[in-house]
């Protein structure tokens, strides 16, 4: 297979050069801008982006690709701190310049190789400091903007490329062309990434393991699709196994029992800890406490099953995504953030298992596209995300089987009420909370002291902001009566309309 190797310099974008390559059939990996000359060799890379970055290249420390790196003489594209770098690089002349942040308009000059059908205008986004005031020998201005004269460059001869603006995000209108240029026009990379593909390697790879494997599963997308691809590749070898917490969603334990036996025929094993963990829970009221308990709770139960088999695992499966690789720091810029939801605290180290990832190089999409292949129901693979601690930090205060009940039933109403309104698959979360608060209520000619119960409805793109979305009010008037109808205990039905920041998008 082809493949696009990015070496990331700390830009916070680097990874959606990744994903925009990935979008035109051509693998691309990010790596460590310090990657070994070695390294880099072995995987064979059809071309090479250096990515942007915050440093200054003629800052003393700033960080340089080992210098053998250029003598591959594989094509190269800078992209901001990249572009600098090859302007450095290869003779040319970084300056401080004044700082450009947003959209601005690019002028192609030259409408070949690089920026080939882009169009004689079009917006670029820009983000930097510096800007090339010389450009190298055997260069040339191939773009410019009204503050950069050197905003694209190009040694066409060499394939060496630089650019001052991001294609890789959303507001650089034709930015996916411009990649696409460089990786099918410059380098010649075959479009041979499809998830058809994948899987053919994926299960001919496992399939070669020997022992038995262990796949913990929640019923999310990515713990079902790696269950199937491993299932399609050592069958009755692999036993998944769903821990019911009590904590899900209304029936989610039956539906999830269904899809795995009866469905996809594999081997399974539900168990039901529901009595342990709400037995736990009971008289806890702090959030993080309740995590905790959760997180423990599940390692217990987990590890206990596996102790018990005959015969032995050897590996356990993981549902990891490219994302989590990437957050838990593979890459070294200053994007590299630790994931702060830790569900199983510790779970792969406490277990003497190996750990097969076969998601490790996915993002949540082609794990999606891959579910479809693999007829995972659409109703699973769509639906919102699902915090792993449960339904624990959607009840304020102490866990208990009433509040438990309420939060299930009103939750299940506001989801149908999406689906049928259309909106379900338009936002990022929706839900119902409740905690402690009574408020007074008729029913018939009498006084009634219920429950009050939070719709929350948010929109995010990656759930670190969030806006909560301004539902039709009809919408809502129909979400409450049929939650104060349909739920004896509950008076009140309130909309939190609380963004994220200040807020959280879970309550607790
Ligand atoms: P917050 O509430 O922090 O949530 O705005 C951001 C996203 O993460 C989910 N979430 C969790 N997911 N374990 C998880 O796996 C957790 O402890 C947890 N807490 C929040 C939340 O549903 C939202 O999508």
């Amino acid at each position: 297979m082809d493949k696009i190797v990015v070496l990331d310099f700390g830009s916070q974008y680097s990874h959606l050069i990744c994903r925009r390559i990935r979008e035109s059939s051509v693998y691309a990996e990010l790596v460590p801008f310090d990657i070994s000359y070695e390294e880099l060799q072995e995987h064979s890379p059809k071309g090479i982006i250096f990515s942007g970055g915050p440093s200054s290249v003629y800052n003393s420390k700033a960080p340089m690709p080992e210098d053998k790196i250029f003598e591959m003489n594989l094509p190269l594209l800078g992209i901001c701190y990249g572009h600098q770098l090859i302007v450095n690089r290869f003779g040319g002349k970084v300056k401080r310049a004044n700082r450009e942040y947003g959209s601005s308009l690019l002028t192609v000059d030259e409408d070949r190789d690089l920026l080939n059908g882009v169009g004689r205008s079009v917006r670029a986004w820009m983000s930097h400091g510096d800007e090339a005031e010389e450009i190298p020998p055997g260069f040339q201005v191939i773009g410019h903007t009204k503050s950069a004269r050197a905003a694209a460059i190009a040694s066409e001869d060499r394939a060496v490329y630089g650019i001052q603006f991001h294609p890789e995000v959303v507001h650089t209108e034709q930015g996916t062309k411009i990649l696409k240029n460089f990786v099918l026009k410059v380098c010649g990379a075959r479009q041979d990434w499809t998830m058809e593909g994948f899987m053919e390697s994926s299960v001919e790879k496992i399939s070669g393991m020997e022992g038995n494997v262990l796949c913990g599963v929640s019923g999310g997308v990515d713990s079902t699709v790696a269950a199937l691809l491993i299932h399609k590749a050592v069958g009755d070898r692999l036993k998944c196994v769903f821990v019911n917490n009590g904590l899900l969603r209304l029936d989610e334990e039956n539906e999830i029992e269904e899809m795995f036996r009866d469905n996809f025929k594999v081997n399974f094993s539900s168990i039901d800890a529901s009595k342990g963990f709400l037995g736990r829970l009971k008289g806890i009221t702090d959030p993080e406490e309740k995590r905790k308990v959760v997180g423990e709770e599940f390692v217990r139960v987990f590890t206990d099953f596996a102790e018990k088999s005959d015969p032995p695992f050897k590996w356990l499966a993981q549902g990891t995504l490219y994302p989590d690789i990437i957050e838990s720091g593979v890459s070294k810029g200053p994007a590299a953030v630790i994931k702060s939801h830790h569900n199983v605290g510790g779970l792969p180290e406490r277990m003497n298992l190996e750990i097969l990832e076969p998601l490790k190089e996915l993002y949540k999409d082609e794990v999606r596209q891959i579910a479809k292949i693999l007829n995972v129901p659409e109703r699973l693979f769509m639906r919102h995300p699902f915090p792993g601690p449960g339904l624990s930090v959607r009840i304020i205060g102490e866990v208990t089987p009433t509040k438990l009940w309420i939060c299930k039933v009103a939750s299940r109403i506001v989801e149908e009420e999406l689906l049928e309104a259309g909106l379900y698959g338009k936002v990022w979360q929706a839900y119902a909370a409740v905690g402690d608060d009574k408020a007074v209520g008729v029913v018939g000619d009498k006084r009634k002291y219920g429950s009050v119960v939070m719709i929350r409805v948010v929109d995010s793109i990656d759930a670190m902001t969030a806006d909560w979305t301004r539902l039709p009010h009809e919408l809502l008037e129909k979400i409450s009566n049929r939650i104060t109808n349909e739920i004896e205990e509950v008076t009140w039905v309130t909309y939190a309309v609380s963004s994220k920041p200040p807020a959280t998008i879970e309550p607790q």
